[in-house]
Parts: structure tokens; sequence; C-alpha cells
């Protein structure tokens, strides 16, 4: 078996290296003048179980990725499982306006052309899965984060909204503290308000957990309304951060006192390594079979 990291996810694959015992295949990446990709594999992985590391966001990524994993076809591997720790274009899950495209689903079909099997990580939607021609399953970063946190003395766990209640709850139990929800409405993509819930934060210490961070505006309006409340320490955790423009930011403007994330998406905030989640994916599903 080999794995292979993409450059998005060079740190993931490592891991997956020693966790798997499963040699790192040397690849070769450079652009062309007209700055197009090049990429090559330098080990023979004939007849190899390959497992393809690489996380979707920003673009020039997905496009090395397709690259990979047409040289491991071309090059005879037995099967191709692709590892995507952060699926980009994941939010546009559907049509929300007319003339629009489920992105998601476009990346989706495109991924499953050069795979055998898919496994990602805290999908935005479950749903997303199925856009997959192939066999596609995910882990959760939860009980990674919830580890992290409970040396935070976290009294709190709450989910930005309602629907994220279910990684509160279950982050909550790993802690051995409460949970709770906040009152979002998203006006647009980048405005939203939150609604003041009848909480009890004062003097409290809270972790917010959310799936993605990404303009921050989310979190930095939970933190606003929570300092208002009484709140003591703030903790902003979520599996990828992809802290858009100004994010940092606003979040240390509204007055948070950690920012937390994985590395699905690599970042001076990646605490929590997000292998050992996939390892035990894989342990438990026996990929590569
Ligand atoms: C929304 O449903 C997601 O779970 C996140 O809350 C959202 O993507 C965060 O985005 P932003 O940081 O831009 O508010």
């Amino acid at each position: 078996m080999y794995i292979i990291g993409g450059t998005a996810s060079k740190t993931v694959a490592e891991e997956l290296s020693k966790s798997l015992d499963a040699p790192l295949a040397r690849i070769i990446l450079k652009r062309f003048p007209d700055d197009e990709l090049y990429v090559c594999i330098s080990d023979d992985i004939s007849g190899e179980d390959v497992i393809l590391v690489q996380t979707t966001y920003p673009d020039p990524n997905i496009v090395e990725l397709f690259l990979l994993q047409d040289a491991a076809r071309e090059a005879g591997a037995k099967k191709v499982t692709t590892v995507i720790p952060y699926f980009g274009y994941g939010r546009q899950d559907k049509k929300f306006e007319d003339g629009e495209p489920i992105s998601a689903r476009a990346i989706a079909n495109l991924i499953s052309v050069n795979a055998d099997e898919v496994i990602t990580v805290d999908p935005h939607k479950k749903h997303i899965l199925d856009f997959f021609s192939i066999p596609a399953s995910s882990c959760s970063a939860v009980p990674e984060l919830a580890k992290y946190l409970k040396k935070k003395n976290i009294d709190l766990v709450l989910a930005p909204d309602k629907g994220a209640l279910d990684r509160a709850k279950q982050a909550s139990t790993l802690i051995g503290c409460d949970f709770d929800y906040m009152e979002k409405t998203r006006i647009d993509s980048t405005t939203i308000e939150i609604k003041p819930k009848n909480l009890d934060v004062q003097n409290k210490n809270v972790a917010i957990i959310d799936d993605i961070i990404s303009t921050g505006g989310t979190m930095a309006k939970s933190i606003d309304e929570l300092k208002k409340h009484g709140a003591n320490k703030i903790f902003a955790a979520c599996t990828h951060g992809l802290f858009a423009g100004d994010a940092i930011k606003k979040l240390s403007s509204a007055g948070c006192d950690e920012i937390i994330s994985t590395d699905t998406i690599k970042s001076e905030f990646s605490k929590v390594k997000i292998a050992p989640s996939i390892s035990q994916l894989m342990a438990s599903k026996q990929v590569p079979i």
C-alpha cells in the first residue's frame, strides 16, 4: 500500500503513512511555463492499493487531485481510495436559485471518475456523500476537538444554530459539560443574525463548535451575544478553518479567547490533528480491502 499526499494535505498524508504503516509515494510537482500543473508519481505503485489525500480547497488543489488520481490509474494502482479532509464546494449542495449548479455534485462526479472509494471529514451536509458514484463515507472531527477542549475547563458547548446541535451534544458528552444552541438566521452569504436566546452563560467558559469558520460572521455574532450575557472565556472551535478575509480579526474583536481548528485546512489554528479520526474510520471499514 502507498499513501500519496497532495500539496494541500501533506501533513495529514504523513500521519496516515505512520499510522497505517505504509510508505509515502514520491511525487514530482511542477508548473509549466504557462502555469499549468505537471505531476508525476515516481514510485512503482502498480498493483498496489493507494490512498490519495488531498483537500479540495482552494481551486488549484482540485486540479492537482484530478491529475494525481489519473496518474495513479495510469500507473496501474489496484485500488484508489481518495481521502478528502475538506471537501470544498460542499455548501452549494442544492440549487438555491434557478440557473445555479449543484456544485458539490459537479465536483463529486469528477472525483468519482478515477477513484474506487472516497472518505471525507464532516461534510457540510451528509447527503453530499450520495453525489459520489462510488462508495463514500465520512468521519467526524468532534471527538478529537473535544479531547482538546477537555483541557480548557469548558462549562458549556454551544452550537451556533439548531442544525449543528448534534455536534455540540456529542462534544459536551465527551467533555462532560452542558450543551445548547443559538438561534441563527442567514440573510445572505455574508450576513447572518444570531437571536438572543435565554442562555445562562454568566461567568461560564463556553466553547462554540461548528463545522466551518469561513468569513467568521457566525462565530463573531455568537461571541458578541455571549459576551453581552456575561460569558467568561469563549473558545471558537471548528473542523474546517477557512478563515476567509478578515475572519480572524472579526473573532478577536468580538472577544474570542482562542480559535481552534483541525488540520483539514492547514493554518496557525490547526491545533487538532484529523489523521487519527480518518485512520479510525479506515480501520472500522478495513480500507483498503
Ligand atoms: C453554516 O451552516 C455552517 O455550519 C457555518 O456556520 C458557516 O459556514 C460559517 O460561515 P461564516 O464563518 O462565513 O459565518
